[in-house]
């Protein structure tokens, strides 16, 4: 099938990529030279695990090319992707580059007497499609959606750090369409997967989308209310309480006597909140949108206060052995939003950096890939160790804040050798702290009585 994918960002290129090479034949489109220079180089201008391979193979057999010229791309295309940005600004996504893209598509439909498929692959707020996008690709038409072209709305579900095996082997594709006609076209697409596929209309698929990652997000802020009321109490581990909760067999089924512990349940987890570029931009954005419908999305509302405030609870825990930060030697570990990626957006590590760097704390860190780059994104400085144990060396403290498998080999021994005192603060609850002596070990969601 001839598919062009408009917008060779995260989203985009992973889907044309992964499409290229399950057959297809796939034109992405940027307007950025250089990514489009990149693209033909087959080097992959983000990183992500398995993509760079993948990329040189469908570049290489001719199942991917890469223009600027979107007229070229769209000359044969049955389905075309649009997977340009959605950034949320202010409070509502911004629709510029949507707005953009449809008109330019547009155009090219009024010329052209071939049926396609115009397909919104970005995420956007349900209604998007049926009105915004279908009035604008209308309007520069001049044609008619669901008559002359088709339209349809198809969300990704990638995780970063997984994006290819997830696109690969997908849980569901959702196809949201005007008709039928724009429902099977866009069924094509995936016809080699061994896949459930759902067929709804536009705004539910942009809803399934939102209520998603809503709901990750939601289990995440509810694990930390309770672990932040276990510590409140006191002499409650919330880490033993959520082994109690993850065991009802609703949670983690027991099949053939063997109990499964689904990836869900890691959700189920206490920490010090939720970050990167989907959770706490998508969940923002349903609650404005869902106000402005008159919607009561006071839940939703919560479960961004709580992960507001959740990355503060890991220094209302060193100031149980420090009250005043002042000059002291603080070491973080973990700068990214989640382990096994270099992205910062929304990091937990960011607010505590920049409140340890307020209350006057000198401040270093590390992160398995994440550099001295760090620094760009905060508001004052760091600096940044090389390794585990420089950043453990000579510290008051220190605080986990991702969790990285490396931060696993910390242990008493270590710090006891490396700290002017040894104080570790768990933001992740990653390390077992009956492995640590009392009064070295503090976690989140955990007080001793
Ligand atoms: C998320 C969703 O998981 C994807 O399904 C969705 O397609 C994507 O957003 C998107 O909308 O594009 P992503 O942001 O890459 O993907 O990352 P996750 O792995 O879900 O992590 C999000 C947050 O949840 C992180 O802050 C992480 O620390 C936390 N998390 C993640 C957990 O608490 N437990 C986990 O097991 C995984």
């Amino acid at each position: 099938m001839k598919i062009a994918v408009v917008g060779t960002g995260y989203v985009g290129l992973v889907s044309g990529v992964c499409l290229a090479s399950k057959g297809h034949n796939v034109i992405c489109v940027d307007k950025k030279q250089e990514i489009v220079e990149k693209i033909k180089n087959s080097i992959p201008p983000i990183y992500e695990k398995g993509l760079e391979e993948l990329l040189k193979n469908v570049v290489k057999n001719n199942k991917l090319i890469a223009t600027t010229d979107i007229k070229l791309a769209l000359k044969d295309a049955e389905v075309v992707l649009i997977a340009v940005g959605t950034p949320y600004q202010g409070d509502a996504i911004d629709l510029s580059y949507i707005k953009m893209t449809a008109e330019e598509i547009g155009k090219i439909l009024k010329e052209s007497d071939r049926y396609m498929v115009i397909t919104i692959k970005s995420t956007v707020i349900p209604t998007t499609t049926d009105t915004f996008v279908k009035e604008i690709l209308e309007k520069s038409s001049g044609k008619k959606a669901g008559i002359d072209f088709g339209l349809a709305m198809n969300p990704e579900f990638l995780r970063e750090g997984n994006a290819i095996e997830d696109f690969m082997v997908p849980d569901r594709v959702v196809i949201g369409a005007i008709d039928d006609k724009s429902f099977m076209t866009v069924k094509k697409v995936y016809e080699t997967f061994e896949v459930p596929i759902i067929q709804t209309n536009l705004r539910t698929a942009e809803m399934i989308k939102y209520t998603s990652n809503s709901l990750l997000a939601t289990m995440i802020s509810f694990s930390n209310e309770i672990g932040n009321t276990c510590a409140q109490i006191g002499g409650i581990d919330v880490r033993e309480v959520m082994n109690g909760v993850h065991l009802d067999k609703r949670l983690s089924p027991v099949i053939n006597k063997k109990r499964i512990t689904p990836g869900l349940l890691s959700y189920i987890e206490a920490g010090c909140g939720f970050g990167g570029s989907c959770f706490p931009k998508d969940v923002k954005a349903i609650i404005a949108f869902a106000k402005k419908q008159g919607a009561d999305v006071s839940m939703l509302s919560e479960v961004i206060n709580i992960n507001e405030t959740q990355p503060t609870k890991v220094l209302d825990l060193l100031k149980k052995s420090y009250p005043n930060l002042k000059n002291l030697n603080i070491g973080i570990l973990g700068l990214a939003f989640k382990p096994d990626t270099d992205d910062t957006r929304e990091s937990p590590a960011i607010k505590v950096a920049n409140s340890l760097i307020k209350e006057g704390a000198n401040v270093t860190g590390y992160d398995p890939i994440v550099k001295e780059e760090f620094n760009e994104v905060i508001d004052g400085k760091i600096s940044y160790a090389n390794d585990i144990k420089t950043l453990i060396n000579d510290k008051d403290a220190i605080i986990i804040l991702t969790r990285w498998d490396d931060f696993k080999i910390i242990n008493q021994e270590m710090i006891d050798k490396l700290m002017k005192k040894p104080i570790i603060i768990d933001g992740r609850r990653m390390l077992n702290k009956k492995d640590f002596k009392i009064g070295s070990y503090f976690g989140i969601g955990y007080s001793p009585r």
